[in-house]
């Protein structure tokens, strides 16, 4: 049985929160008491599709920040859209370009300190935390530490610092709202129950573009095989931890901080229609699902408009059509990540920063063509066999275990 508590986001502890109810429900009738919307990483695959939501949403959202690291002229068009009170670029060099294209009165921010500044400041009420990777978390721990609703999809933020996050969002009054699309469900299932009748959750995973391929198939497959998701259309990284199976590792460990689980109620289920996005059995045996069409603008849309639902632009699940659900187990064999990812949520500490910054890099070195396909868990798993667990880091620990396992990565690949 479950024990765990549902820090920060279960709707019964939203009682308990510092952010008053009807703030988290909104229903202003003018767009100067609208809800402020800050969105990191808004030039990606989730940011984009949170600019849809939040333009569906308007006048009762409105964007008040936007950032991007490198793709200066989408940020610049977003701006010119959004007319957001301040945007900013992580990648210092293409400030000088995106400034004069910038409305007067938006103000722009700079490097590492800037993304940092956007998301803690006043301006804003929700903070979309949708960087990719680690280079999220200081932006992320800002949005928390001032306090703000963050809707989180994000995940690596998480695994490599869940056990400051939560504490902090604790602190601070922050609310946690989950954007990836099985924890949305887990979280939406979650409503049919106390936390203590949770008997396991079950996240589901598409199988990705490998599931029936063979061993030594999917050793060689090339970037262009790895790219080609068969169900949701995502940004490059998460599409390749889609095909290795990482995705899905670093969501049982995101599960694991977001809902206070132990690791052995968290289950993977592999189902390749993606339309069941997760579930939680409770203890009378009974499961709630959360289902629909693969669109990421759902879970976005009810992070930020949490607790109401409002009509949504995804496209109807139409059942007659459907007519047959699959499922089966995964396959420990052929995507070995799962079970590093099962390893790593029991080791703690400064395991999942190093989990998480290993496959960053490995990732990148794959989609530049330098390894192969079957190398990039290897190599995951060859550097956390070459690292001693610390098991209550601080932030520091945890930024020097990243930075750590980026540089081994690149060792162990000269061997
Ligand atoms: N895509 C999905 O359907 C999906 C679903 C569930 C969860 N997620 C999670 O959501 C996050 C974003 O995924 P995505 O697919 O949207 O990624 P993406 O399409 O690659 O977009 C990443 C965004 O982060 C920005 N960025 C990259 N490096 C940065 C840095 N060092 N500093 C500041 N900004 C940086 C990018 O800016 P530039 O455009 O300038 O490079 C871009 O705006 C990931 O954590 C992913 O796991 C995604």
């Amino acid at each position: 049985m479950v024990t765990g508590n549902l820090v920060s986001l279960r709707p019964a502890s939203y009682s308990d929160a510092t952010v008053p109810k009807e703030s988290l429900s909104p229903e202003p009738s003018a767009e100067a008491e609208a809800v402020r919307v800050c969105i990191m990483g808004s030039t990606g695959s989730i940011g984009r599709s949170t600019m849809d939501v939040v333009h569906s949403l308007r006048p009762k959202y409105r964007v008040t920040g936007l950032c991007a690291a490198r793709r200066w002229r989408e940020l610049a068009a977003q701006a010119a859209e959004a007319r957001p009170s301040a945007v900013a670029i992580a990648q210092p060099t293409h400030a000088e370009a995106l400034r004069p294209l910038l409305n007067g009165s938006t103000e722009l921010l700079v490097g590492p300190e800037g993304l940092v500044e956007l998301a803690g400041r006043p301006d804003s009420d929700f903070v979309v935390a949708a960087i990719v990777g680690a280079a999220g978390l200081p932006s992320t721990i800002a949005a928390v530490r001032a306090g703000k609703r963050v809707g989180l999809a994000n995940k690596e933020a998480l695994v490599v610092a869940g056990s400051i996050l939560i504490p902090l969002a604790r602190h601070s009054g922050a609310c946690l709202l989950p954007i990836d699309s099985e924890h949305s469900a887990i979280f939406q299932s979650m409503t049919a129950g106390r936390p203590s009748e949770v008997k396991r959750i079950l996240l589901t995973a598409s199988g990705g573009p490998f599931r029936t391929w063979s061993g030594p198939e999917i050793a060689q497959a090339t970037v262009e095989d790895a790219l080609r998701h068969p169900t949701w259309k995502m940004g490059p990284k998460i599409t390749i931890d889609s095909a290795t199976m990482m995705n899905k590792a670093l969501e049982i460990i995101e599960a694991r901080w977001l809902f206070g689980l132990p690791v052995e109620s968290i289950e993977v289920l592999v189902h390749p229609e993606s339309i069941i996005h997760s579930m939680v059995e409770f203890c009378d045996g009974s499961v709630i699902a959360q289902l629909g069409t693969p669109d990421m603008r759902t879970p976005i849309q009810y992070s930020l408009t949490y607790p109401n639902r409002v009509s949504g632009c995804a496209t109807r699940l139409d059942f007659a059509t459907i007519r047959r659900l699959n499922f089966e187990p995964p396959d420990l064999e052929r995507f070995p990540a799962l079970r590093l990812g099962y390893e790593v949520a029991r080791a703690g500490g400064t395991a999942g920063a190093v989990f998480n910054a290993a496959n960053e890099a490995a990732v990148e070195a794959f989609l530049s063509r330098r390894i192969p396909f079957g190398r990039i868990v290897q190599l995951i798993e060859e550097v956390l066999g070459r690292h001693t667990v610390s098991p209550s880091p601080d932030l520091d620990e945890l930024l020097e275990a990243d930075a750590w396992a980026r540089r081994e990565v690149m060792e162990c690949m000269k061997d």
